[in-house]
């Protein structure tokens, strides 16, 4: 009898599907053997090794959480050994779990191409994928950030992915840069226009990393007018839900320093064309958008790629904005301010049956040998009306019952 993996050296039927689950075996972490069944979890341990229900660590990273008939699904990216582990190799994985402490493993949703020439081939980026439930259509809708293989991340795609059941298999429909051909909600009508022969000059003399362009302060509107034609740019990105089943795309664009809020099509396939820039010049990344109350809250980072910094928080009355900081939620160390924990956050999930109470979900990468990343789950709290994350060593939801949210004061 041969194994999956024998199966696709021999040349047989190799869909995408069996060549993922090859490499998903190959790619079994480090730092753990399957071990025999252990009583369930009742607690969350932040930075923990995290098993799933066969005792394998959790493998779904910059990920994301949907809520679907009282079951809890959590799409992630599948990390592999080494660098090449950063590049999506296997795709996306999805786990389910009725109580959040206890995982089961439900395979790979959305599986990376064995075609070459596929967008989603292995070795594309696929990173922060995220999934809404859509009433009107009965699909499940997928958006990650998507760049194309060998091109670093120049492309700044979003890509999008639809299935009839959660856990997939997700059918890839394609990528776009959002909202070709749209200004922004924040451009006046003089503003509108290409961009002339001195805005070129002037731009011309950045050279952007995906970080701050010191010593030069970040030029104004001039790359979102630069990619007008084709597109914005869409990086680190989320989607949020709002009450009334309008859905938003947010990203990092225009070279990592603005967020972009769109709005998505009542399919949630594709832009509606309406957005908006928040946090010009900002350089945020990771966003995590939650509400509570009717006012909008955001949790980013700033941008040093793999390496922790100092997490933000920021609130709007409306979606759009404005959008006015609250600072650095985290309430540690000196250390632990600075790094969140070693974290960067992934997305925020309402604490279940507590209204106004939060869960803050983020990613420890581990880029050398990226399937070692490790998950910080912690409570976020309101005080003062201010988001409040403290390190928990260990903790359970318990711990919402004895808070009393002030969110919104
Ligand atoms: C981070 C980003 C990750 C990944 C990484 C690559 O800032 O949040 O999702 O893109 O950069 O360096």
């Amino acid at each position: 009898m041969h194994s999956l993996c024998d199966v696709i050296r021999l040349g047989t039927a190799a869909p995408a599907l069996a060549l993922a689950l090859c490499l998903w075996g190959a790619a079994t972490p480090s730092f753990a053997q399957e071990s025999p069944a252990k009583p369930p979890l009742s607690v969350f341990r932040p930075g923990e090794i995290w098993p799933d229900n066969h005792g394998r660590p959790i493998n779904a990273h910059g990920g994301g959480i949907l809520r679907h008939q009282g079951v809890f699904y959590w799409y992630g990216e599948h990390k592999t050994a080494g660098e090449a582990g950063n590049t999506a190799q296997v795709g996306v994985h999805a786990y389910s779990s009725k109580d959040l402490y206890n995982w089961e493993d439900e395979g790979v949703a959305l599986a990376v191409a064995p075609d070459p020439a596929s967008e989603i081939t292995a070795g594309c980026i696929l990173e922060r994928p995220k999934v809404l439930f859509n009433p009107r259509t009965g699909k499940f809708v997928m958006w990650f950030h998507l760049e194309i293989k060998s091109k670093g991340y120049d492309c700044a795609r979003s890509g999008v992915a639809v299935a009839d059941r959660p856990a997939g298999p997700f059918r890839y429909l394609g990528s776009l840069r959002p909202n070709a051909g749209v200004w922004p909600d924040d451009l006046s009508p003089d503003q509108r226009r290409s961009l002339n022969d001195r805005e070129k000059t002037e731009l011309a003399k950045y050279n952007f990393t995906g970080g701050p362009a010191d010593p030069l302060p970040f030029p104004g509107n001039l790359v979102c007018r630069r990619d007008f034609a084709q597109g914005q740019m869409a990086r680190d990105m989320t989607l949020f839900l709002d009450d009334d089943g309008q859905a938003y795309h947010i990203y990092a664009s225009e070279e990592n320093g603005t967020l972009q809020v769109s709005q998505l099509e009542a399919d949630y396939l594709k832009p509606r064309g309406r957005y908006c820039r928040i946090l010009i010049g900002g350089f945020n990344e990771a966003p995590a958008m939650f509400k509570t109350e009717g006012k909008y809250y955001l949790l980013t980072s700033g941008t040093t790629g793999w390496q922790p910094n100092a997490c933000r928080s920021f609130s709007a009355p409306a979606i759009f904005g404005p959008w006015t900081s609250l600072g650095n939620p985290c309430r540690g160390t000196e250390e632990q301010n600075k790094n969140t924990f070693e974290s960067q956050p992934a997305c925020v999930l309402p604490a279940p049956g507590r209204d106004g109470q939060f869960i803050f979900m983020a990613d420890r990468w581990r880029s050398h040998n990226a399937i070692d990343g490790l998950y910080v789950w912690l409570p976020l709290r309101f005080d003062n009306g201010l988001p409040v994350l403290e390190w928990k060593q260990s903790w359970s939801l318990d711990v919402f019952n004895t808070r009393v949210a002030d969110a919104g004061k």
